[in-house]
């Protein structure tokens, strides 16, 4: 019969038996597959499991500390963070276009993460065989259910990892769905904030920027969009729409008047929908207080910003990121 503790126990023992005294590594993304999945390992393993989590400076407010402090303190991983805002941001300079961003984005964050497989290889030696994945049971019915091994390409050339390196993967969450992973991640004793997080691009704010990304902006709607959350949460929607996105329209300028004058500045969107799996969403139907309160404090707080409009459009036409 299903339970968490059962889940966890024949993982545990799985792991453990698969890894023996070799050792294994996971990158965190701060989203809730990796976390239950590196949180399960390092129960198996402790300290022969090391985590990576690249800050590629496209998170949102808090949440890279959430990983570095919460997620430790919570697990007693073993937890190397690589700082690389500045070379994301150099990457992405005057870069606008939606795929080419994803594209950048993806290519510097395979590079950096393998700089720090490297560094680990170089510092505890050939032992480290293992990668850690947090693929679940949707995730593997759509890829036709194959396994086995990870070959990490190094065509990049990065620090002396060897040409084709192959790890085994340590995959502990195949067999479960989205709503069991949180449940065992809480049964693990994850923060609340991780595992009840909802569904956050891996480009982060980077495609939630409509125009090119730049830090200023990353910290304007970086605070606009921890003003749509606090309010959510207050409100006691973060059940009811599947994800908000808040997004930056960097380009568009309009004019409004604020204090003694007038302004010209950018609009926030809001963007909250209601899903079941994302392929399909629609527009979620929040309450106006709600509405109006998070208006009146982004306008009021984040400089720059003198307009707050809301998307009302499902999914199809549109999609659920602006990017
Ligand atoms: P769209 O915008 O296509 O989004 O309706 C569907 C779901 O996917 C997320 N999303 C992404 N996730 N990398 C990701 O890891 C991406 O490039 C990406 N683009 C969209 C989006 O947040 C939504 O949950």
């Amino acid at each position: 019969n299903w339970t968490t503790g059962n889940v966890i126990e024949e993982q545990v023992a799985a792991i453990r038996e698969q890894v023996g005294d070799r050792r294994a590594i996971c990158g965190l993304s701060g989203g809730v597959d990796s976390a239950v999945a590196a949180a399960l390992v390092q129960k198996a393993i402790g300290s022969q499991l090391t985590c990576v989590y690249v800050d590629h400076g496209l998170m949102r407010k808090g949440e890279t500390e959430q990983v570095e402090k919460d997620f430790v303190a919570a697990t007693g991983v073993q937890l190397k963070v690589v700082d690389a805002e500045d070379r994301f941001l150099s990457a992405l300079k005057g870069v606008a276009d939606p795929e080419e961003k994803r594209k950048i984005i993806g290519r510097e964050f395979i590079r950096v993460f393998e700089q720090a497989q490297a560094e680990i290889i170089a510092d505890e030696g050939p032992a480290v065989e293992f990668l850690v994945q947090g693929t679940l049971y949707p995730d593997v019915v759509e890829s036709g259910g194959g396994t086995g091994t990870a070959n990490i390409k190094s065509h990049h050339n990065v620090g002396g990892l060897p040409e084709d390196l192959e790890f085994q993967l340590i995959e502990p969450l195949r067999k479960l769905f989205k709503d069991e992973v949180r449940m065992v991640g809480q049964e693990l004793g994850l923060p609340e904030e991780i595992v009840q997080r909802q569904p956050f691009p891996g480009p982060g704010l980077g495609i939630r920027i409509v125009g090119d990304v730049t830090k200023e902006r990353l910290d304007l709607l970086r605070e606009a969009d921890a003003i749509a959350r606090e309010e959510l949460t207050a409100a006691g929607l973060d059940r009811d729409i599947w994800q908000c996105p808040v997004v930056l329209l960097a380009d568009v300028r309009s004019v409004g008047v604020q204090g003694d004058g007038r302004t010209y500045g950018h609009p926030i969107v809001l963007r909250p929908v209601s899903s079941e799996d994302a392929m399909t969403a629609d527009w979620s139907r929040l309450p106006y207080d709600v509405l109006a309160k998070i208006s009146t404090r982004i306008t009021n707080e984040v400089a720059d910003v003198n307009r707050v409009v809301l998307d009302v459009t499902s999914k199809p036409p549109g999609t659920i990121e602006w990017e």
